[in-house]
């Protein structure tokens, strides 16, 4: 499976949700996850992602990212349309320590 990693937080560009086979991306406040027990593994949200904040579950970066995945995916609700990013998301892009910020 996939899931969505830290830079994702305060970040939330949403392009990843339109590209979706099966429409298992699940919204949080400021972040987004992948449902990974529904993800296909097809690997087409990866590139879209302007924050590059995705990344397969077989790569080092995901450490406890995918239960994190698993966890929010079970409670917060289905994404499918792209909305608005936060307007000051590209401030956001890269800066480290977003994982405190996670709001549940
Ligand atoms: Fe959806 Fe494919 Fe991304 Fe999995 S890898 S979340 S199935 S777009
Ligand atoms: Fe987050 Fe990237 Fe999707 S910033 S909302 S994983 S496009």
């Amino acid at each position: 499976a996939y899931v969505v990693t830290e830079n994702c937080i305060k970040c939330k560009f949403q392009d990843c949700v339109e590209v979706c086979p099966v429409d298992c991306f699940y919204e949080g406040e400021n972040f987004l996850v992948i449902n990974p027990d529904e993800c296909i593994d097809c690997g087409v949200c990866e590139p879209e992602c302007p924050a590059e904040a995705i990344f397969p579950d077989s790569d080092p970066k995901t450490a406890d990212w995918t239960e994190t995945n698993r966890k929010f995916a079970s409670i917060w609700p289905n994404i499918t349309k792209k909305g608005d990013a936060p307007a000051d998301a590209q401030d956001w892009n890269g800066k480290p320590g977003k994982a405190s910020m996670l709001s549940d």
